[in-house]
């Protein structure tokens, strides 16, 4: 498929997709979120990645939702249509997904950035969610996912002020994984993003699915799900690779299966 307004690419194991609209910081319009679900569709479709990655410019990650595409929205069509569903392809990604986020990290941007499993940050990204400097509110999760993210406090400074916050503080406050150099960031993004990529695909995923049930169920049935994922593990032909390889003192060579 030919896209406009992203640019996609592998590397061993990993597919990336990088937001590509340098003339509106990469906001988020509809075109551009249909081709980021579509690619997403063709990873996961592809049993050789392992592990995506979502990235921007080094002036943006993306500075949120096309303010001039949903200016005159209206109630009753965007009720109706319910538009902002549309990033929600992002949330049901299977395979591991990490953001690698350098400067504006904003609005939609910053929600998109939080969608991922984790976000690897440049030292000049900034967060926020400065909806209400618009006259409304984060709609793709940020009050949801900030919240759980950073906690009360953090969630409401940033929401109602619409502040921006700084990567060190970012990293602080419990959003971002971890800080590496600007001019580093693909770099080492990758250098996680292809480890991940060399592990089983099946234990990837059941260690992905069972950290966001964190969010989503009571502890004890967290648990339950963990342990039943844990032995369902063992159907797999990775496991008994990893395990044997690990006493043979050699290094695992793992077939996803
Ligand atoms: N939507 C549409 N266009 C945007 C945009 C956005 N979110 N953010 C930036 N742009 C455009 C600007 O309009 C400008 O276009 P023109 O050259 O045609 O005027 C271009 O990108 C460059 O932007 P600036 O000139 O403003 O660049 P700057 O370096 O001076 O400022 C910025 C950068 C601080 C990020 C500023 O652009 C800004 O504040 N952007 C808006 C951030 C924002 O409010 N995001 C939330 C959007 S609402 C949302 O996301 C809702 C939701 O939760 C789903």
């Amino acid at each position: 498929m030919a896209y406009e307004n992203i640019l996609v690419e592998t590397d061993g194991g990993v597919g990336v997709i990088r937001l590509n609209r340098p003339k509106a910081l990469n906001a988020l319009n509809d075109a551009l979120i249909a081709e980021v679900s579509a690619a997403l569709d063709a990873f996961e479709a592809d049993a050789a990645i392992g592990c995506i990655v979502i990235t921007g410019s080094e002036k943006a990650f993306a500075a949120g939702a096309d303010i001039k595409q949903m200016s005159e929205s209206q109630f009753a069509d965007l009720y109706a249509r319910d538009p902002f569903a549309n990033l929600e392809r992002v949330q049901r990604t299977r395979k591991p997904l990490i953001a690698a986020v350098a400067g504006y990290a904003l609005g939609g941007g910053c929600e998109l950035a939080m969608m991922c499993d984790f976000i690897i940050a440049a030292g000049n990204a900034k967060f926020g969610q400065p909806e209400v400097t618009l006259g409304v509110m984060p709609a793709w999760g940020g009050s949801q996912r900030l919240t759980r993210s950073v906690g009360k406090a953090k969630a409401m400074d940033l929401c109602l002020t619409g502040r921006m916050m700084d990567a060190a503080e970012a990293e602080r406050c419990g959003l971002v994984a971890r800080v590496v150099a600007a001019d580093k960031l693909m770099e080492e993004t990758l250098t996680a993003a292809k480890k991940i990529a060399s592990m089983g695909q099946l234990s990837t995923i059941a260690n992905k699915e069972a950290i966001n049930a964190a969010f989503e169920t009571p502890l004890n049935e967290g648990l339950r799900l963990e342990r039943r994922l844990f032995y369902s593990l063992f159907a797999t032909e990775d496991q008994k690779e990893g395990m044997a390889a690990f006493i043979a003192k050699r290094p695992p060579d793992f077939k996803h299966r």
